[in-house]
């Protein structure tokens, strides 16, 4: 497995680790609308770390196997959870006067996105996933 870890603290660390999702997406062959498509979804989650957790790790690893390419990112912190899953994956809710679209949005732009939250531990993990031209 080839892998890299960011810890989250602020700002510069959102930035750090857009940029690494953007970068290992462009260096496994996705094209540029999905590398910015994983850059954003890493955007949001990190975000919601800072803001909600303040702190967590986002882990970038290449699961590429025989027939697709996998770039899979998992951002986790140990902050207070979420108390509804399915409240926060609602278009327009949010607890901090934001536009509560960061993890329903997140979905849409990725392969695959799940979230776990009890109190104390929250981690999304996110995929972009595309079939090998063989
Ligand atoms: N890592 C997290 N820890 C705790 N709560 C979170 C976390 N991420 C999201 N949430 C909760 O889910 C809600 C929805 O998140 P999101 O869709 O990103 O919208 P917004 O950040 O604009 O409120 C947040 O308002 C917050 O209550
Ligand atoms: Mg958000």
């Amino acid at each position: 497995m080839d892998g890299v870890q960011i810890e989250i603290r602020d700002t510069r660390d959102i930035i750090a680790a857009r940029s690494a999702g953007r970068d290992m997406a462009r260096d496994r062959g996705f094209g540029s609308a999905d590398q910015t498509r994983l850059a954003t979804a890493i955007s949001e989650l990190t975000r919601n770390v800072i803001q909600y957790a303040s702190n967590g790790f986002c882990t970038l690893s290449d699961l590429s196997n025989e027939r697709d390419i996998i770039v899979h990112v998992v951002v986790e912190d140990s902050g207070p959870g979420i108390e509804d899953l399915a409240q926060a994956m609602e278009f327009g809710f949010s607890t901090s006067k934001g536009l509560g679209a960061g993890l329903p949005g997140t979905k849409r732009l990725v392969s695959s996105f799940e979230i776990e939250s009890v109190p104390g531990h929250t981690v999304a993990t996110i995929e972009l996933t595309k079939r090998k031209i063989i």
